[in-house]
Parts: structure tokens; sequence; C-alpha cells
């Protein structure tokens, strides 16, 4: 009988600026994301994350939502502006913001759920970006990431033994300061590899860190979490095979291969050129091998042609359709999404020959579609949904069982619908429905699914 391995980890995963809500309480200080979305245009429907689903004050009710789901891990983010209100490490630290997060820590151990704690997911203090630009100042940026970390280790350490420095920082980079659609909102084209260089730098610097200073007393493991959908070539032509690579190389190899490997993919260098900066052999010696694991969140699979003008993606055209007319499984509610289960086990295949460390799937699900205008008699029965997590667990066990990847836990993404960034609360993305206006949680069909898969382990190929 194939199973999961016995200690494999289920879990949810959330973000504090998708859920906390609480925005001027509790001592928090704004960041990138409250200023974002105050400009009209940036999110679809005008929303924010000022309530979002309220966790901040329903953190006991969410920690009963994931005990009663049978999962025993919950991934979720601090909000940095939360603890540090301005910021840097000259800045004050708000102790309600310390004691906020130690009272949802001890409530998830209290209920047999081992915390899974990512540092940045994407709220910048304002300060800092007004301060000094930010992501784009290297000296000031790496030191005061680094001095955040430290009092996070400092004050949960104890506690916690499972770290993420940063989730998916491609989209900080790409869409933040290239594209514009995320915060802060800047088109550039130097930017986002200025960005994305300092985000691994202040990764790095946080790892050694807690390796030298922590790890031996607090025992815990430290990573990152990168994002990546599968690539299919759009057809064998010899441009499509190598835009498939190209593909691979700017949103994983970008981060993955100096983190892993030890340098930036060749292909990057050559478009980039001298605007992609570089490592000094000190810096280099800190960032090769500065993950534990890889940590990874994925969502779908992607058809890929080569050109196109988006250099980010290394000029690529992404699509659901291949030359030959063959499609890839069933679309979601968001346009770049759609189930195609094959593709994550060639992904984690994929991961696990090339960079050759045990994998933690941070963040997988799907946004059915119309799930916010559908009555919620509709809405719980979310067998699309469904469809997508029994797809997706078959793939992984196939990868676990019949291919050998050491995959040791999964994500789904997420516990609750939220704050969708850009798209605001018209994406949802939880196996539990939250009504909007009274913050009433009701769990949807998916959430029972996923129970049955992680407690009983079940067979499914
Ligand atoms: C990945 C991000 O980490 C998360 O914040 C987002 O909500 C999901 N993708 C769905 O788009």
């Amino acid at each position: 009988m194939e199973k999961f391995p016995s200690d494999f980890v289920w879990g949810y995963a959330t973000a504090s600026y998708q859920i906390e809500g609480a925005a001027n309480e509790g001592g928090r200080g704004p960041s990138i994301w409250d200023t974002f979305c105050k400009v009209p245009g940036n999110i679809r429907d005008g929303s924010n994350g000022d309530i979002a689903t309220d966790s901040y004050h329903r953190y006991k009710e969410d920690v009963a939502l994931l005990k009663s789901y049978g999962v025993r891990a919950y991934r979720f983010s601090l909000s940095w502006s939360r603890i540090i209100p301005l910021g840097g490490r000259q800045d004050p630290v708000n102790q309600e913001g310390v004691a906020f997060y130690r009272s949802l820590i001890e409530e998830l151990l209290k209920n047999d759920i081992t915390p899974y704690v990512t540092l940045y997911h994407w709220d910048l203090p304002q300060g800092l970006h007004d301060r000094y630009g930010g992501w784009l100042n290297k000296e000031e940026i790496v030191q005061d990431y680094v001095n955040y970390a430290k009092i996070c280790f400092t004050a949960f350490g104890d506690l916690v033994q499972n770290w993420i420095t940063h989730n998916e920082p491609w989209c900080v980079s790409c869409l933040g300061y290239q594209k514009g659609v995320f915060a802060p909102g800047h088109k550039s084209n130097t930017e986002p590899w200025i960005v994305a260089h300092n985000l691994i730098l202040a990764h790095a610097f946080t790892v050694k860190l807690y390796r030298d200073d922590f790890k031996a007393v607090q025992k815990g493991q430290i990573g990152i979490t990168l994002d990546f959908h599968w690539p299919i070539p759009y057809d064998e032509t010899p441009e499509n095979v190598e835009a498939v690579k190209r593909a691979t190389d700017f949103k994983l190899g970008e981060f993955a291969d100096p983190i892993y490997k030890g340098y930036y993919p060749a292909r990057v260098k050559a478009v980039i050129g001298d605007r992609l900066p570089e490592f000094t052999a000190e810096e280099l010696a800190v960032v090769k091998g500065s993950s534990d694991f890889f940590g990874f969140n994925t969502y779908t699979s992607q058809i890929i042609q080569d050109g196109g003008d988006d250099e980010t993606n290394g000029y690529v055209k992404v699509g659901h359709t291949r030359a030959d007319g063959t499609q890839l499984g069933t679309e979601a509610h968001c346009s770049w999404l759609q189930s195609y289960p094959p593709g994550f086990r060639s992904l984690l295949n994929y991961l696990w020959k090339t960079y050759e460390k045990p994998i933690y799937v941070t963040e997988n699900g799907f946004a059915v579609k119309n799930e916010n205008v559908l009555p919620l008699e509709g809405v719980v029965l979310d067998t699309d949904r469904i469809d997508y997590f029994d797809g997706y667990a078959n793939a992984m066990l196939q990868a676990v069982v019949e291919d050998g990847v050491p995959v040791k836990g999964y994500f789904g993404w997420s516990l609750l619908d939220n704050f969708e960034w850009a798209d605001g609360y018209e994406t949802r993305f939880g196996v539990t429905y939250v009504d909007y206006k009274t913050q009433k949680r009701t769990p949807k069909q998916s959430s029972q699914f996923l129970k049955k898969v992680c407690v009983a382990h079940p067979v499914f190929v």
C-alpha cells in the first residue's frame, strides 16, 4: 500500500497582511501595502487589509479551525511593522506586537500544531521605504532585516523551530518594482535586479545569524520559499524549448541558483548585463548553501513560448494552450491558474534533481470560479477545489513514493478566504468561506476532503 510517510507534515498557510486586519491597532506601524492600497486603481475592488479576516482578534477561532481540519502545522507570517513599527535597527520594538505573536504561537502549541513562521511576506515597514528606499538600499536594508530577524529569533525561537525568511521574492522584485502591480508600485528596468539581489543578501545574512547564534540552542531549520509553476514548451521547436529554460532561469534560477549553487544563471546574466549586481566573494560565501530546505509555492503549469517584452520572465509568452491545441486542465478564477497535476509531479522531480534539498510545498491551492458571487450553499460545495487538491495530492504521492522525491510537508493555500493582493477580496482561495460583513467562518467541503487526506494518509493512486 502506497502512503505518505507518517512524519509528513500537513498544514495550511496564510500571511499577515492578508488576514490580520487591525492595521491601526496594537501599535502596528504602516507597511508599503497600506500605502499601495490607498492609491485608486491599485486594488481591483478598491479594498485593503485594514480589517481583512480580522485574525488579529480572531486567532483563537482560526487555530480551532486548524485543529478541526486535522492538520498539525500552520504557516503564517509576522508583520515586520507590528514588531518594529518604523522597521529600523535604531527604532523601538513594539512589545504589544511581540505579545500578540507569542499568544498565537502558544495557542498553536496548545493544540499540537507546529508553527512554520515566515519573516517576510511582502509587508515592508513604510518607514524604511520612506527613510532610504527600502529594498533598493543594500547597506541599510540588509542590516535592518537581520536586526528584525534577530528580534524574532530571540522573542519566539524558544517556541519556533521552522523559519522561512522570504516568501516569493520574485513577486517582490518583479511585481513590485518592474510591473508595478504590487507594492510599492514601481515600474523600472533596473530596480528589480537590485531588489532581488538585496533580498538574497538579507535572506543569506539572516540564515548566517541563525546558524551562528541560535541554531545550536533552538535546534531549528531555516530556509526560503520561492515560487514557480511548471513550464511546458508551446511546441518542440528549438526556440520554444530554449524559452522554457530561460523562463526557468529568470523566475526560479534567479533566486535558487545563487542560494543553492552559488551563482546567478548565465542566461539571466547574458540578458541583464551590468544591471545585475554582483556578489563580492565574502557575500557569495554566505549566500551559497543558505537554505536548509527547498521551500516553494506552486499553483499551476504554464505553456511557454519564445517572445514578448516581459524581461523579468525572460522574454517568454505564457499561456495554457499548446501549438497542437491541447489545453492544460481546469481553469480557476484567476487567469493565470489552471489545475494540471502532472506538472506538479514533474516540478517536484525537477527541484529535487536540480537542487538536492528536502522539499516543503509551502503553498498550493485553487481559486474556484465565481465564489465571490455564488450563494453560500454553492460556495461550500467546492468540488473544483476538491478535484484540484485530489489531483495535486496524488501527483505529490507519486513523486514521493514512486519517484523517491523527499517532500517533507505540504501547506494548502489557504486556511481562509482572504485579501488576495491586487485582486482584493474577489478571488477566494480558502478552504473556509469568510463572510466579510460578519467575519463568520464556514468550512467548505474541501477542508473535509483534505482532512481525510492528512488524518488518514489514504491511498489515491
Ligand atoms: C502566493 C502568495 O504567497 C500568496 O500571498 C497569495 O495569496 C497566493 N500566491 C495566491 O495568489
